[in-house]
Formats: C-alpha cells, sequence, structure tokens
C-alpha cells in the first residue's frame, strides 16, 4: 500500500487547510516550483499531490535535498480535489501554497548596502511572462532583488508560474520611481553607450523599459547612465527578458555573479 502522506486530522483535510491560507499565499503550481520554493526557505504551509508516489520519485530523481522535507508535506488527494484547486492540472500533479514574504522585510533588504549584485528594475512591464521570466534570471545570477514600476503585480499567480517558484530566492517588489533603492541607475536603452565598454558595478540599478514604450520619462530622469546592447542597425529592439539576460551576463562576466561548481 502506497503511504498517503500526513494525516490531516479530522475536517481539517488539504483542501480545507488549502483555503484557510489561500489569502495569504502564492500558488506553487507543479514539482518544480515547490521544489524552488524549499530551497530557497519559503514557508509552505500545505503541499498536494494526486501522485504521491510520482512526486517523490521526481524527489529521488531531481531534488535529493529536499526529499524529505517534500515527503513530510505532501498529502495525496484525488485527482478531482486536485483539479478543483489549481486553474489547470500541471503534469507533475503538484500544488502548493507558499506565504508571501513581508513587504517590509523585502525594502530593507533592497535597501541594504554595501550591495553585492544589482537590482534589476522593470520600469512598467506590461507581459506577465516576461516578468516571470526576469525573476527567473535574477535568481539564477543571484541578483538582490527584482523591482517593478507601474501596474503590473510582480506577485501575480501567472508571473509566479513564470518564475518557476524562484521568488523566493530573490527579493520581489513593486515600488515607485521616487521610492527605488539607492545605487548608480544603468537604464538600458537601444540609444544609449555600448555597454561593452562598461563595467557594472555591484551595487548598480539595472533598468528595462517597458515591451511597448520603453523607459518612462521618470525613469530616464533618475537614470545616471544609457546603456546600449550590440545590435544591427535595422533591428529595432529585443524582448525585455532577454535584454534583463544579457545584462546580468555581462555584469557577471565582472566577476560577481554565483561561481559554476
Ligand atoms: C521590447 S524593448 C522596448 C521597445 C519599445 N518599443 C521602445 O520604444 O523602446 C524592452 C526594453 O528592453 C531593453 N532593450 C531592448 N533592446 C535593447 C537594446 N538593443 N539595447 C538596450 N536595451 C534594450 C530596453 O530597456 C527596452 O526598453
Amino acid at each position: 500500500m502506497t503511504d498517503p502522506g500526513p494525516d490531516p486530522g479530522p475536517d481539517c483535510g488539504p483542501p480545507a487547510a488549502w483555503h484557510r491560507n489561500a489569502g495569504r499565499c502564492v500558488l506553487l503550481d507543479g514539482f518544480h516550483a515547490l521544489k524552488h520554493a524549499l530551497r530557497f526557505g519559503a514557508e509552505v504551509p500545505v503541499a498536494v499531490t494526486s501522485d504521491r508516489a510520482g512526486a517523490l520519485a521526481l524527489a529521488d530523481e531531481l531534488a535529493p535535498d529536499v526529499r524529505e522535507v517534500l515527503a513530510g508535506l505532501l498529502t495525496e488527494v484525488s485527482r478531482e480535489a486536485y483539479a478543483s484547486l489549481v486553474a489547470r492540472p500541471h503534469p507533475t500533479a503538484v500544488a502548493a501554497l507558499a506565504v508571501r514574504p513581508s513587504r517590509a522585510a523585502g525594502l530593507e533588504a533592497l535597501a541594504r548596502t554595501p550591495r553585492r549584485a544589482p537590482v534589476v528594475v522593470l520600469d512598467q512591464p506590461r507581459n506577465l511572462g516576461n516578468a516571470g521570466a526576469v525573476i527567473r534570471l535574477a535568481a539564477g545570477f543571484g541578483a538582490t532583488g527584482v523591482v517593478t514600476t507601474g501596474t503590473l503585480d510582480p506577485w501575480h499567480p501567472t508571473v509566479v508560474r513564470g518564475g518557476a517558484g524562484l521568488h523566493f530566492a530573490t527579493v520581489v517588489e513593486r515600488l515607485e520611481v521616487a521610492g527605488l533603492p539607492p545605487g548608480p541607475l544603468f537604464a538600458l536603452d537601444p540609444e544609449g553607450e555600448d555597454i561593452r565598454g562598461l563595467e557594472l558595478p555591484d551595487d548598480a540599478l539595472l533598468a528595462f523599459g517597458s515591451e511597448r514604450s520603453g523607459l518612462t520619462p521618470e525613469l530616464r530622469a533618475r537614470a545616471d547612465r544609457l546603456v546600449a546592447l550590440p545590435m544591427r542597425p535595422q533591428v529595432s529592439s529585443y524582448n525585455l527578458a532577454t535584454s534583463v539576460a544579457m545584462t546580468l551576463y555581462h555584469w557577471s562576466a565582472g566577476g560577481g555573479a554565483p561561481r559554476v561548481p
């Protein structure tokens, strides 16, 4: 007989725990998002799967470091109960809720100096998938955080899905341009100076404009330098997330990012 996981006790099975926690939590959709969130210290009050044996086999293969934590957390529920908790079932049939970190702690981390890695600023981004991809990049490069200006919620479920659970590996906050953390601001724009002639300091703010209209006048006014990525004349611009990738890579080539083991 397969182990069904933690006993939820009377009247407090996983769906009840799920609904009790949903307001203060974000959805971790799928095994990989849960794995990442646990690795980076997320508080996970409830995790369910309709295939506990399959999820633990994945853990054995891909995440032995969090296997025991997963075994303690994952409760098996019916396929129907799992499907009722998520908008679209994930191929790994795993879903969990993670407590959203406090804004006060995030703001403190962003303001802390000296800073050992840049903060990425997305100036009025529009595309939720791009924002998620940027958070994943920031986590991979060990950036201090990702700040968005404008109306997009960087903790929107679609952004969290795109970030693969890596919101918990960096700081993610929304701020006004006037409230950006201290540090020299390098704003990426095709009209700027060639990035290849520049060293990006560890305490930099690296700012990127929106997909549709580029950098706002407020952001340009706060910028210390406008910086361009190499691009042939007849190409108008790169995608936002790929621009962030190239810029973080350029910073890392100066020696600041985590070493490849
Ligand atoms: C899709 S582009 C914005 C295009 C927009 N139509 C415009 O008017 O700028 C999104 C952002 O990526 C960055 N970006 C794209 N291509 C770039 C390049 N060649 N050099 C520097 N930044 C670039 C900029 O920050 C830009 O605001």
